[in-house]
């Protein structure tokens, strides 16, 4: 069966989505929405035959609309996915799924109750690094994970509506949740907004997990460099991943301190550099927003569990939310609450 999909939304990313969509076998983009004329006239040349139009309403009384992909900036996530759901129509949200825990868990419920599938725009685990990382980590080759630093920086893209953790971090408490299968209990996050009055423009965070390991994250749009790059360090490799390296995105170090077993005094007391040799595995070449949309649709029609589902979105709101509010308490610990 062939699903129409309709895609609200077509700045920047949205356009990304509807070829993506458009590009599989067994769906169709239909209906692209925009409030802004310039965007429609934009996909209505890419597209001739898509029916482009300025306001939403009409996709959810349309009875052949089988999925609805919402690409508006964050603030609109809400409210376009709720009236969706009620609708009927299986549910894509872009990345933060929406501005609070509590629209998450709406929304969250209503999809259940209603057995539709409601999923989050978490690009990157369906990334070949990505996956591959968590193939290294589940396989026990870097020992256990003792932390993990992440760093995500560029000039701009500033975003009016939302902060940079906001905006960027999303991605990196993704991929984090989805290789880690840790528990996060708090954040701390500290920022500052150097040129947008009240919406930070750098953000330090830090999680900490039940296992009492932590993960920090640096988000920038004040940075003269673009820099993509986390690093694993695990007992007895490291890995760093740097998203901008063309082929070998993936590194793992053989690099690791030992302490000696046991000793008398301190002057027996000598900790061990272990330098072994680098690596880069293999990683296959796929666009991951290609296999983003592909699951969106295999989720749908085998009414199975996305990975990055609405649960998942949730998650990643609970950690944001708890990191606004540290922000507010100058980087105290917040609690991040059961993860629903
Ligand atoms: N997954 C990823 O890697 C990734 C990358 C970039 C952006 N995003 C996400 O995609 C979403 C959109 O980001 P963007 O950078 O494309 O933003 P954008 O501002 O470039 O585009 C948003 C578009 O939505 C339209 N719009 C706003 N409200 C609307 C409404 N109620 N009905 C119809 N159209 C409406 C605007 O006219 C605009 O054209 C955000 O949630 C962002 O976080 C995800």
């Amino acid at each position: 069966m062939m699903l129409n999909v309709a895609v609200i939304g077509c700045g920047y990313w949205g356009p990304n989505l509807v070829r993506n969509f458009n590009s599989l076998s067994e769906c169709e983009v239909t209906i692209a929405c925009d409030a802004s004329n310039d965007r429609l006239l934009h996909m209505q040349k890419l597209y001739p035959h898509l029916k482009t139009i300025s306001n939403a309403d009409a996709i959810f009384s349309d009875e052949a609309i089988d999925a609805v992909v919402i690409a508006t900036p964050v603030q609109f996530h809400y409210e376009l996915a709720l009236r969706s759901l009620k609708a009927g129509k299986h549910t894509f949200i872009e990345k933060p799924m929406a501005s609070s825990v509590a629209e998450c868990r709406e929304l969250l419920d209503l999809a259940l109750e209603q057995g539709l599938t409601l999923m989050v725009g978490h690009t990157f685990v369906y990334s070949p690094p990505v996956k591959k990382i968590k193939e290294i980590v589940d396989s026990g080759d870097l020992g256990g994970i003792q932390y993990v630093s992440s760093r995500r920086l560029n000039l701009g893209l500033y975003q009016k509506d939302i902060n940079v953790a906001w905006d960027l971090a999303p991605h990196d408490i993704s991929i984090i949740l989805y290789v880690l299968n840790d528990t996060p209990v708090s954040v701390n996050c500290q920022g500052k907004a150097h040129i947008s009055r009240g919406v930070e423009d750098v953000c330090n965070m830090t999680i900490n997990f039940s296992n009492g390991g932590f993960c920090t994250i640096q988000s920038s749009w004040l940075d003269p460099n673009k820099i993509r790059e986390m690093t694993f360090v695990g007992e007895k490799r490291m890995l760093v991943y740097n998203d901008l390296e063309p082929i070998e995105k993936i590194k793992i170090y053989d690099k690791r301190v030992e302490k000696p077993p046991h000793y008398d005094t301190f002057a027996d007391f000598h900790y061990s550099y272990h330098y072994g040799d680098m690596y880069s595995p293999y990683l296959k070449q796929f666009e991951p927003l290609k296999e983003e949309c592909q699951h969106f649709i295999d989720c749908i029609k085998t009414k199975s569990k996305s990975i990055s589902s609405g649960l998942e979105g949730l998650k990643v709101v609970q950690i944001l939310s708890a990191a606004s509010e540290s922000l507010k308490q100058n980087g105290a610990a917040v609690s991040i609450g059961d993860l629903g």
